[in-house]
């Protein structure tokens, strides 16, 4: 770790080298699964764009790409009960094969939403990959299919996941600092 962060992160949690490994892993394994399928890979605004990018380097099939936006957790730390679609996607999944892409399941809260929206939409098959999985944050019960890495219950920031909407652009993942939230 550089010191540019030192302020606010206490430890690297999952460090460049790691996301690398991820994404290759995961990528890997998408484009088995995938093959002969018309995939749409859908990022979830704005937590997930580094891991999209990466991941979909790392997908060897053609692919579309869009993106959804929603909201929960508005600045704080912990996620709140609303979630709010403030971005839809404009392809049309019919028939297609759908893969969320986001950076963390916390609550589950989010992604059970998306879920229910996405399943009238006539799409071939719906599944997440997501970078982060925090199990001890879930509200309600879900479990991701393409996960990067299981967290423990922690504040992290940097690769898409932000602090009052800063830090996104660290290339590891951090976990902050208790003095800075507490
Ligand atoms: C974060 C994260 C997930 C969601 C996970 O997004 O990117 O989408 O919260 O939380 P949950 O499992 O408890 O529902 P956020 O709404 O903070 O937006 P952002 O991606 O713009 O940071």
């Amino acid at each position: 770790m550089t010191d540019r962060y030192d302020d606010i992160v206490k430890k690297v949690l999952v460090s460049e080298e790691e996301i690398a490994e991820i994404t290759k892993r995961l990528g890997k394994i998408i484009s088995t699964d995938y093959a002969g399928k018309e995939l749409v890979l859908v990022g979830m605004l704005k937590g997930a764009m580094p891991f999209m990018m990466d991941l979909a380097k790392n997908i060897t099939l053609p692919l579309e790409m869009d993106f959804i936006q929603t909201s929960s957790y508005h600045g704080g730390t912990s996620s709140s009960t609303a979630v709010m679609f403030k971005k839809d996607i404009d392809t049309n999944v019919l028939d297609k094969h759908v893969l969320l892409v986001d950076d963390v399941v916390d609550t589950a809260k989010t992604i059970t939403k998306v879920l229910e929206i996405f399943k009238g939409r006539g799409a071939a098959s719906i599944e997440l990959c997501c970078l982060l999985d925090k199990p001890e944050g879930r509200v309600v019960p879900y479990e991701a299919k393409y996960v990067g890495k299981v967290i423990p219950n922690e504040f992290v920031i940097g690769y898409g996941l932000d602090y009052n909407e800063l830090y996104r652009n660290l290339p590891y993942v951090g976990v902050v600092k208790d003095e800075v939230y507490k």
